[in-house]
Parts: structure tokens; C-alpha cells; sequence
């Protein structure tokens, strides 16, 4: 079968979507693969020596980005049939020097983990993407990379277009994260796997350990240990990967979209199936239920090495949050639907310390910010976050078109509201969704969603 449509680094036609109130959502859905876990089962797959097969992966474009660079290093991943993969590896020092520039598209986790990746390999690649991720900063990947030997020229102020050129053998490197980004612990450790010795990365705050479990899964030699300077991770280099079979658990960042509406939307009662409840991603669901939010997990169990559950969502009326930064890398990619359901809760929500907002697909805080006065809300930005004064139920008056600046989870986010509001909220460009979540609109259709 072919693959799905591929990214491209100047984005499509932009696509305008209207979304109304249409009574309460009811029914099923089933959110598709984890987008951090695909990223990642893809690329250890390419490492392994031998044929691994991976089920549930996502087939957003963000994901098929990482497909296509992985072959172009020489690594067979095949499309057998929806989110069915079989991919065979060249082993860890085996990628091969890209003949043309990876097209990452809008993809921040392709580029920052394939860098890692091509850091200790004796090869060239160049990184390009969309406008979007253009603008993204890479010299946190930069940095460490560089310490291990890589030669990495970006385009003015650390951005893409960059090219790295690898060294191997690379030079293990211990590093403290000053930034807690799972992106650049997971780059590091990539790096580190085709590179002699120990490579440390210590994580004063911790964040989305996928990494750390496919690595340990695929037989790297790996530990973490709780320390009083945070977790300290340590991999053994130069690792022989064995393939394996890997069941990609739905993605909790997209269950979030769907559990904010069926909360903020009266009347509904909607279940959420196979919903990936890592306690490094589940950040929103308990933010939700100190908000008085009604969702229950249905039979808890273990996919792919990670605890899942079917979350059953009912409406609930929300009072004002105010989350702990220190909980916010299990719920970083949350913000945007949690400032939704803020701006109906009782109350005025503090939302701060989330300064890494400002560097995502967007700058998510004065995104977010723009797009909510535009439907009502009335809100302050913060250098580090958001002030949300809830309407306590309120439908959101509506309005727009909301201005997403080519980030999916901004277009998903207003879709949402637009799902309690008087008037249909406007939302200029839908066609990022593609990203993370290809059948977001069917699927909000299926529990009676008007879009
Ligand atoms: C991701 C890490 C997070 C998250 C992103 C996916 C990952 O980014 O926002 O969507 O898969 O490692 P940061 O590492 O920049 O926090």
C-alpha cells in the first residue's frame, strides 16, 4: 500500500473550517497512535538489525516525515496497511548519507531526534521544513550535539535550514538539560547510541520518558536513577538493537481535544478508547479533574509496554485552575484545550511558568491569546503564560477567523470551542491538523459534532 501523503516544506492551500454548537457529543472514538512513540519505533526500528513491525502507528504527516528520512539513510519501512509497518534496520552505524534534504515538514520531534541520530554517524544531512518550523530554535539540540563532535551550521539565530555533519566515533558527553525538553534528552541519547562509552543526560525535571522505555525494550543498556540533581539517564553506546514488535497506544494528546469537549459541552458522554495514560503525558486529565471535570478510566492495562485505559468523559462544570509548572512537561502540548476549558470554568485561571509555549508550532501564548479575545474571552498574557477569566459555562460567543500560524493543535483547539459557542467560530487553516491527527474532523462528526 502507498503511504499516506508526504510533508512538504512550504505549506498546502490553506483549508477555512466553520464549527457551530450542535448539542451534546455522544459515542465512541478511537484516537489514533501516539505521535512521540511512532516518531520513535520508527527510528529504532532503522537501528535495529533485522525486521521489526510496528501496528497503531500514526499516519499524520509529522510521522511520514520521519518515515521518508529514515529510508532516505537507507533503512526499508513499508506500509503494509492502516498504521501497519514493517521496517528493517541497517543497524546502529549503518545509515547511510541522505542523497537530498530531509524534508521534516512541520515536524520539531523528526528533525531534533534525527539530528541525534546522524550526530555520531560518519554522514551529511541537511534539515529543511515549513515556515513553522523554520522559526523553531534548534541550538538546545545544537549545543549538546556539537559537544560530541558534530558540525552543525544553521541558518541565522540556530534555525533551519541546518546541516549536520556526524562524527564517529562521536564523544560521550554527561549533560544536564538546562531547558526540560524531551526532545533534546531523546536527541542526546540517540546520538549516544552509536557513540563509545557512557553518554549521561540528567533531567532536573522529568519529561516523556518514551525514549528511555523503547530504547530499554529494543535491548539497549540503559538506567535511570532518581537523584537529588534530577533523573539520570545512562546508555551504554555503540548497541546492538534487536527488532521487535510494537503496538503504538493511542495518543493522550489527542484524547485531550476530545475530552475537553464532551467536558465543556452539556449533555455529553463520549468514550475515549485505548488512551496512552504514560504519567509523563496525563498531565491534562488530572488538571481536568482538579477542575471538577467527570472522567473515568475503563479497564486500565498495559499496551506496548505502557499503561493504557478507555477514558469515559461526561459534561461537568469546571472551576479555575491553576496547574503546578512543575507538572507542566506532562501536559506541555495540553495548553492551548486547557486554556479552553479555563475560559468556561467559575473563575480566573493562572496559567504561568510555561515559557516553552512561545517556541512550539507557534508561539502558543500569544496565539492562544489572540484567538480567545476573539471569541469573547477575556484574558491576560503573561511572559510566561496566561491569565483566562472563565465564563462559568458561558457559551463562547464566537467569531474569527481565529489566526493558527500553521500549528494543528491551535486549529483543533478552537474547533472545540467552536463546539459551545452562540455563533460558529472561524478558524483560518484546518489543513495543519494532518500533522498529529489526520481524521480529527471525521472523527468529532462521528459524536455529533456540525463541522
Ligand atoms: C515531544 C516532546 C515535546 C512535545 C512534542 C513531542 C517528543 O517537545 O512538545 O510535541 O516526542 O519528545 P519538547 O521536547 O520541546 O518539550
Amino acid at each position: 500500500m502507498s503511504a499516506p501523503s508526504s510533508p512538504h516544506s512550504s505549506h498546502a492551500a490553506a483549508q477555512p473550517l466553520s464549527i457551530r454548537a450542535s448539542g451534546p457529543l455522544r459515542g465512541e472514538v478511537a484516537v489514533p497512535g501516539d505521535k512521540s512513540i511512532s516518531h520513535r519505533s520508527l527510528m529504532l526500528s532503522a537501528l535495529a538489525v533485522g525486521t521489526s513491525q510496528i501496528s497503531g502507528l500514526l499516519e499524520g504527516e509529522d510521522v511520514i516525515a520521519t518515515a521518508a528520512a529514515v529510508r532516505a539513510m537507507g533503512a526499508q519501512a513499508e506500509r503494509l496497511g492502516p498504521g501497519e509497518w514493517r521496517v528493517s534496520g541497517v543497524g546502529v552505524g549503518g545509515l547511510l548519507q541522505p542523497t537530498q534534504a530531509l524534508d521534516m515538514g512541520n515536524s520539531g520531534t523528526s528533525t531534533r531526534l534525527l539530528m541525534g541520530l546522524v550526530a555520531s554517524h560518519p554522514i551529511t544531512a541537511t534539515f529543511v521544513g515549513d515556515a513553522s518550523l523554520s522559526g523553531r530554535p534548534m541550538g538546545r539540540v545544537i549545543a549538546p550535539l556539537s559537544d560530541m563532535g558534530a558540525d552543525i551550521t544553521p541558518a541565522p539565530g540556530g534555525r533551519l535550514p541546518l546541516t549536520v555533519r556526524g562524527l564517529y566515533p562521536a564523544v560521550p558527553i554527561r549533560y544536564t538539560l538546562p531547558v526540560a525538553s524531551a526532545q533534546v534528552k531523546s536527541a542526546i541519547l540517540l546520538a549516544g547510541l552509536n557513540t563509545p562509552g557512557t553518554t549521561t543526560v540528567i533531567e532536573p525535571v522529568p519529561t516523556r520518558d518514551h525514549s528511555e522505555r523503547m530504547l530499554a525494550g529494543f535491548g539497549a543498556q540503559l538506567t535511570v536513577e532518581p537523584t537529588p540533581e534530577g533523573r539520570v539517564i545512562m546508555l551504554t553506546g555503540e548497541a546492538e538493537l534487536k527488532p521487535q514488535t510494537i503496538v503504538v497506544p493511542g495518543d493522550p494528546s489527542s484524547a485531550a481535544f476530545f475530552a475537553v469537549a464532551a467536558t465543556i459541552v452539556p449533555g455529553s458522554d463520549i468514550t475515549i478508547l485505548n488512551v496512552g495514560l504514560n504519567p509523563t503525558r496525563s498531565g491534562l486529565f488530572a488538571a481536568l479533574r482538579a477542575m471538577g471535570a467527570d472522567i473515568e478510566e475503563v479497564s486500565p492495562r498495559t499496551v506496548g509496554g505502557e499503561p493504557v485505559a478507555d477514558l469515559r468523559v461526561r459534561h461537568a462544570r469546571l472551576t479555575a485552575c491553576d496547574p503546578d509548572p512543575a507538572a507542566a512537561p506532562s501536559m506541555i502540548d495540553e495548553f492551548p484545550v486547557l486554556f479552553v476549558a479555563a475560559a468556561l470554568a467559575k473563575g480566573t485561571s493562572r496559567i504561568a511558568g510555561i515559557e516553552e509555549m512561545r517556541v512550539k508550532e507557534s508561539d502558543r501564548i500569544a496565539t492562544m491569546a489572540a484567538g480567545l479575545t476573539a471569541i469573547g474571552v477575556s484574558v491576560e498574557e503573561l511572559p510566561d503564560g496566561l491569565v483566562v477569566h472563565g465564563r462559568d459555562g458561558e457559551p463562547f460567543a464566537g467569531g474569527g477567523p481565529i489566526a493558527t500560524r500553521l500549528d494543528h493543535r491551535i486549529a483543533m483547539s478552537f474547533a472545540v470551542a467552536g463546539l459551545h459557542a452562540s455563533a460558529p467560530v472561524e478558524i483560518d487553516d484546518a489543513a495543519p491538523i494532518a500533522t498529529s491527527f489526520p481524521n480529527f474532523l471525521p472523527l468529532l462528526r462521528t459524536v455529533g459534532a456540525a463541522c
